[in-house]
């Protein structure tokens, strides 16, 4: 298989990358389950954007989407990022819209939510699924578009370069071994232009908002792959996970409650029906969410209860029916009336706000390798990401990418002919017997990952992580190299991965700061003010 351009992934980024490069040469996208089993399809609150005057709130600016960014990012948003993004709202909404994205309107204007940490209503949305219509769009014009073949249940298991073939001069991209998860069998996918769009890592923890297929592929890939990796500490904790001990399957366990519902007025309550994060933030609920996340962590320590409450009963009868359908829905499924009861939530992973080093173009330190998305750690979340700027991000950094490459790999332009390729070799490895293996290393670094590496941390519980993580990862390599590849195999390869450099990145940071808390270091300390960049060589 060969391609102008191969994108592993098929999120906002990797789609929107792909309908632009599609313009210019043939383009191929991997997915390794169906097209709607990303972050993206299950995003609800929106997309951020500042728009012309006329359509938003008087006083809103693009200088005031900056300052909110850059102070819930604590201090290491890497400003230039910040100012391309938050200025490229508006041209992303017109992008998504020509694609067929329908955001809820009142009358000509758009309607404009609210989330924790944005000082206006500048959120667009589709009701409570605008993550849903965002990828429906997305898809659905991919599918049409002739120059784009999507491969479901493809799954790269490594990316190829010069400097793994044995050319170290000029390291460059050549294309990936891809795995059919239907046939088990692995082809080689030729292309100088990649692009990792692959998301990110929230089934490294046992309590996520994220689908199963987040398993921290792209950031394993690119680690393997030599290029850097930054911030992994900080991952973001989404306050409002609904709380459901009885449910079963995991996407009862991730139901996400949005922040978009404390957005129009739901209160955090504890079990006394008391508002306790007001004492952490004046913003109480609406504070960014390492401030809110932390507040419920005291407050579950301190009352040994198993969860909190989001009410929303003093709105209006219908409102949550109207405004959010598909929570209220939901809610309803497990026997919660959201608009007379109070929502059991607690805390669950959501975003990873480091990922594969970039510059504001999406390119990583390897020549034709690119990283959008949550993959990618552009400067623009720092220390903890503001609500609602990613799918904004994974959009504007698709096209800037598309730029980039225009320039620098033009079809046409050809690099010099690659080493050869060696197929895939799968030598005289057995077929996986001991499953068993898998389940246990998955399960456990899922739980080791959310008691000690999760909203508190100490240098004790991340030296021992640190400990386990290095014996499970030794594991994993030797059942990797002693069995025939396949999706779960390369899944737990990935996840011990992603959970390593999470916590390799946690131990460097011996301060607090944005998502980042440790009770060893309580304090922010200025000589930390800057990136945890782990180099591989
Ligand atoms: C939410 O709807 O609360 C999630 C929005 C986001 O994570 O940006």
């Amino acid at each position: 298989m060969s391609s102008d351009y191969l994108v592993i992934g098929a999120g906002v980024a990797g789609l929107s990358f792909a309908l632009r490069a599609a313009r210019h040469g043939s383009v191929t996208v991997l997915m390794k389950g169906n097209a709607y089993e990303s972050n993206t399809a299950w995003a609800q609150g929106g997309i951020a954007a500042v728009l012309p005057d006329n359509l938003c709130f008087a006083g809103d600016s693009v200088e005031s989407h900056v300052a909110d960014t850059l102070d819930a990012g604590a201090g290491l948003c890497h400003e230039a990022a910040v100012r391309t993004i938050a200025s490229e709202g508006a041209t992303t909404i017109r992008d998504l819209m020509s694609y067929g994205v329908v955001f809820d309107k009142a009358g000509e204007r758009f309607q404009l939510g609210k989330e924790g940490g944005h000082s206006y209503r500048r959120v667009l949305h589709t009701r409570d699924t605008t993550g849903l219509e965002v990828a429906r769009a997305l898809i659905e014009t991919a599918r049409n578009t002739p120059n784009i073949t999507l491969l479901e249940h493809h799954f790269a298991i490594d990316l190829i370069t010069t400097s793994k073939l044995g050319a170290v001069a000029d390291d460059r991209v050549l294309g990936a071994y891809v795995l059919d998860a239907r046939t088990n069998e692995v082809s080689v996918f030729r292309s100088d232009r990649v692009v990792l769009a692959a998301g990110g890592c929230g089934k490294v923890y046992l309590y996520t908002t994220n689908p199963d297929s987040a398993t921290g592929d792209g950031v394993a890939l690119a680690w393997r792959a030599g290029a850097s990796i930054a911030n992994m500490e900080f991952i973001q904790f989404h306050p409002t996970c609904f709380y459901n001990p009885s449910a079963t399957g995991p996407e009862a366990r991730s139901f996400l409650v949005s922040e978009a519902v404390r957005g129009e007025g739901g209160i955090l309550i504890n079990g006394k029906g008391e508002d306790f994060t007001k004492s952490s933030d004046p913003r109480g609920s609406l504070a960014p969410r390492d401030i809110v996340a932390r507040a419920i962590d005291r407050e579950l320590k301190r009352t040994g209860a198993d969860c909190v409450y989001l009410d929303i009963t003093h709105k209006p009868k219908g409102f949550m029916r109207e405004r959010f359908p598909y929570i209220y829905e939901n809610l309803l499924k497990y026997g919660l009336d959201s608009e007379t009861q109070p929502i059991p939530v607690v805390p669950a992973a959501h975003y990873q706000c480091g990922g594969v080093v970039t510059d504001v173009k999406g390119r990583t330190g390897i020549s034709g390798l690119y990283a959008i998305g949550e993959v990618a750690c552009t400067g623009l979340h720092g220390a903890n990401r503001l609500a609602s700027n990613s799918l904004l991000e994974g959009n504007v950094m698709a096209r800037l990418a598309m730029d980039d490459m225009l320039r620098r790999f033009a079809p046409g332009k050809q690099p010099p002919a690659p080493p050869a390729i060696p197929e895939w070799e799968p030598g005289n490895t057995a077929e996986p017997d001991e499953l068993v293996v898998i389940y246990h290393n998955w399960d456990e670094i899922r739980r080791l990952m959310w008691d000690y590496v999760s909203i508190v941390r100490t240098d004790n519980r991340l030296r021992r992580a640190a400990a386990r993580l290095r014996n499970l990862g030794k594991e994993v390599r030797e059942f990797y190299w002693g069995h025939r590849v396949n999706a779960d195999i390369l899944e737990l390869r990935n996840l011990v991965t992603a959970a390593s450099l999470i916590v390799d990145c946690a131990v460097r940071r011996k301060e607090s700061r944005g998502l980042h808390y440790t009770l060893d270091h309580p304090l922010t300390q200025e000589r930390f003010c800057h990136d945890t960049v782990l180099r591989k060589f």
